[in-house]
């Protein structure tokens, strides 16, 4: 029996043997300190800590003292928003929230919870491939002093925005631009050094560390207040005794992606376009889900017509494979995922649609099975629903 294929890279990763083996001493005896304790244990923390902070700012050209250690992306998302929303209250001025509408739900929902504290929301549309309506963002950006964020790789459809160009308009208008990098981390070239963003969110456990580590990358403490609050720990920014194993790991995760970026991208890319070229071979009504855009390297996200998103994930579960459906299951009934409804993708097509994301273990094996495994699976659920009168 073979080992069970993983193609759902973007829900979540392994932890690398060289990441835990990096985070192990802080779990153990051996350096368990806190890193506010001014004493040898605390200080032996407190370098584990810094050093953690360095090797994630480097991995993105950042200086260490912008890397604010959270729990994951999602906690970065909402202090990027509410906090900047709160920083601009306690400068007197209102602001606008600006988001494209295939954000994750972590940016969407801060977005909207902030019309609490009296922020205007505007969600922006995208194109048919996913990508942002830049006209429309001018225009936003003409409204209200704003914060606008965007995420650079969209874990969904794996469209990559022209982030250099939404950048350049936010810089022009004074707006705060913050960056959702969670999924582009690793996968495409990032360099803070020639990007005028202010806020950065990254996530661990996409690149090979745990889950429940993550990082804000703040260049300017003055766009965001803290939204918990507590000890002085990381400016204030974010307090509470650090999760210094977690940063370790993330440090060390960091320093794997950004060196092994480049040759990662092109492997991933190859595997990606060979999954694609067989899956087309044998399926050729496949509808690929933001194909006119640039995509990330590891995503693919399919239409496959007369299908059933959970039924196909079911069957593939049970031939060997992991793969991710683009839609959300709501008590019972499965609703279409904001992402393709946002391209204008029909109800239909979006509840046929899966996303395979490749990562650091997948080989060109694991491809070939998933072509070989695909076929028989979409034969078995366009027969099923024949039977039940569904397609
Ligand atoms: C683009 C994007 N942003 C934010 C998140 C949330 O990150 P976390 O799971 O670390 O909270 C995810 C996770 O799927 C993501 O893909």
């Amino acid at each position: 029996m073979n080992n069970p294929v993983y193609l759902d890279y973007a829900a979540t990763t392994p932890v690398r043997p060289e990441v835990l083996e990096a985070m192990l001493p802080y779990l153990r005896a051996e350096t368990f300190g806190n890193p506010s304790s001014p004493h040898q244990f605390g200080r032996a923390a407190r370098a584990g800590l810094e050093k953690a902070r360095h090797e994630v700012a480097g991995a993105v050209g950042a200086n260490p003292n912008q890397v604010i250690f959270m729990s994951g992306g999602t906690e970065a998302d909402n202090l990027a928003i509410i906090g900047a929303v709160l920083a601009a209250k306690e400068r007197g001025t209102n602001a606008c929230v600006v988001v494209s509408a295939l954000e994750h739900k972590a940016v969407l929902a801060a977005a909207h919870h902030v019309v609490l504290l009296g922020a205007e929301e505007i969600i922006l549309p995208v194109d048919a491939d996913g990508l942002l309506d830049l006209a429309a963002l001018s225009e936003a950006l003409t409204h209200c002093p704003s914060v606008v964020s965007v995420m650079w790789v969209n874990n969904e459809v794996g469209v990559i925005q022209p982030i250099p160009a939404i950048a350049e308009r936010c810089c022009d208008a004074g707006a705060t631009l913050h960056i959702d990098a969670v999924q582009a981390f690793g996968k495409v070239p990032i360099s803070l050094e020639e990007l005028p963003c202010t806020l950065l969110t990254l996530s661990g456990h996409k690149i090979g560390a745990p889950k429940g580590i993550g990082a804000l990358i703040v260049r300017d403490r003055k766009a965001i207040d803290a939204i918990i609050h507590g000890g002085g720990q990381q400016y204030g920014l974010r307090p509470g005794t650090e999760n210094v194993a977690g940063a370790v790991a993330l440090g060390k995760a960091s320093v794997l992606a950004a060196a092994e970026q480049a040759t990662e991208a092109k492997r991933l890319s190859d595997l990606r376009t060979r999954l694609l070229d067989g899956i087309r071979a044998a399926l050729p009504d496949v509808h690929v889900h933001g194909a006119g855009a640039p995509q990330a390297p590891h995503i693919l996200n399919l239409g496959i017509p007369q299908t059933d998103s959970e039924a196909m994930l079911m069957h593939l579960d049970l031939g060997g494979v992991a793969a991710s459906s683009g839609s959300a299951c709501n008590t019972g009934s499965v609703e279409p995922s904001h992402v393709l409804t946002a391209m204008g993708v029909p109800r239909e097509l979006a509840l046929c649609s899966i996303r395979f994301s490749l990562g650091h273990g997948t080989t060109a094996d694991d491809i070939d099975r998933v072509i070989h495994t695909l076929p028989g699976v979409v034969a078995k659920v366009r027969q099923l629903g024949v039977v039940l009168g569904r397609v």
